[in-house]
């Protein structure tokens, strides 16, 4: 008797879970999009398998489906898998360390004679292969470039760019080595309805 009203607490404590799901939970209840909005963190530690041209030409494809401007576009992607150049670039930032031991990175440039607001319109395109690299499985995390002038130049010159370009940031990427857990950064009293 006891046994059968135990069983009974424990079926309804687990319909209750259920059904409150999507309550404590919310990303996971909307759509996969959502969800991989949710689940991206930056990564920098990485496995050491490369990534396939494939792969890296949807992440720049990802890129170019950004919002921009007047639609001017105003960008260039170089998509780095040289051993050589990534060390060179890793030991010229300061912050991109992981450069070295991530298989690729794409960095992200602007063309200012194009689009004054080209900083934007290339932030959208790095935010959206941050976003396509969590959905298929990879870890990447934005390193600034711009606007700090020592990064600038070790880019330019490492990459060999035309002056007329500018890089945003440079994202290595790769399959990551561990687990990484998003951070919660959900804050409803940064949240204003109908006026501050
Ligand atoms: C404009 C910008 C510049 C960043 N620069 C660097 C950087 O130089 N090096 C780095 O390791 N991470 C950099 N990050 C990544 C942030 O540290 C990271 O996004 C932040 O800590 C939040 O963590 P999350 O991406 O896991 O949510 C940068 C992010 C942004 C948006």
């Amino acid at each position: 008797m006891v046994g059968l009203l135990k069983i009974k607490i424990m079926r309804s404590f687990v319909v209750l879970l259920f059904l409150s799901l999507p309550f404590l939970c919310p990303a996971q209840a909307v759509n996969p999009v959502v969800e991989n909005i949710f689940q991206r963190k930056s990564v920098r530690t990485y496995k050491n398998i490369d990534v396939s041209r494939d792969t890296l030409d949807i992440l720049v494809r990802a890129g170019m489906a950004a919002p921009t401007a007047r639609n001017l576009q105003p960008w260039h992607f170089v998509v780095l898998t040289d051993k050589e150049l990534k060390n060179r670039l890793a030991s010229e930032l300061p912050y991109a360390k992981m450069l070295s031991n991530a298989p690729a990175a794409i960095i992200v440039f602007g063309d200012p004679e194009k689009s004054s607001l080209w900083m934007y319109d290339c932030s959208a395109a790095t935010e959206n292969i941050l976003l396509a690299a969590e959905s298929m499985g990879l870890g990447a995390v934005w390193t600034a470039a711009y606007p700090y002038e020592d990064r600038i130049n070790a880019v330019m010159s490492v990459l060999s760019v035309p002056e007329q370009y500018l890089p945003l940031c440079v994202i290595p990427l790769g399959y990551p080595d561990r687990d990484n857990a998003p951070k919660d950064k959900w804050n409803p009293e940064r949240v204003h309805y109908n006026g501050w």
